[in-house]
């Protein structure tokens, strides 16, 4: 159960960063360039906040189910936030990787509620590149992309 969904959960990222990319760097783009909000621009937003909700799910039963959990009952918390590894994995990974979610999320529905395309475009671009900066500064480099 540990390895498949670890499994899922790694590649499911690659997905996660590439629509993430997409989405921002358009976003800015089109908002730079006074282009405008069209269809194709809510569907890539839309996409990325289902797809990112997903790895927050699948992140959710992989910390369940990890072997690490057991470092918080054998070193305690202060154990697990001195080693740099398991405070990663335990720690910064999920609350960042969750706060970075949320942060598309406000993103999204608050480019709905805009008027304009000038501003629909913006909120995507503020929101969805400061989730993108989040998810990198907490992804395991050491061991993926693998
Ligand atoms: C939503 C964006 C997220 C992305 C892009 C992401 C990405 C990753 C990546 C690339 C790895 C390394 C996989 C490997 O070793 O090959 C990883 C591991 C892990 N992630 Fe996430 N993650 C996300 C969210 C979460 C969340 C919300 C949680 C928990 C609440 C979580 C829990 C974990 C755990 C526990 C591991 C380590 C598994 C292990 O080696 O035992 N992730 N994640």
């Amino acid at each position: 159960m540990y390895n498949t969904v670890k499994l899922i959960h790694s590649y499911w990222a690659y997905l996660v960063l590439a629509v993430l990319i997409i989405a921002s760097i358009n976003a800015i783009f089109k908002s730079l360039r006074g282009k405008e909000y069209e269809a194709k621009d809510f569907r890539i937003s839309l996409f990325t906040l289902i797809i990112s909700h997903i790895q927050l799910l699948i992140g959710l039963l992989l910390y369940f189910v990890s072997p690490r959990l057991e470092f918080f009952s054998e070193l305690g918390m202060g154990g697990v936030m001195k080693d740099a590894v398991n405070r990663l994995y335990l720690v910064e990974h999920p609350l960042i990787n969750i706060i970075a979610v949320v942060f598309i999320t406000i993103g999204y529905s608050k480019h709905k509620k805009k008027l304009t395309s000038q501003s629909k475009l913006k909120m995507i671009a503020i929101f969805y590149t400061i989730a993108l900066v989040l998810f990198l500064s907490r992804i395991p480099w050491d061991v993926w992309p693998n």
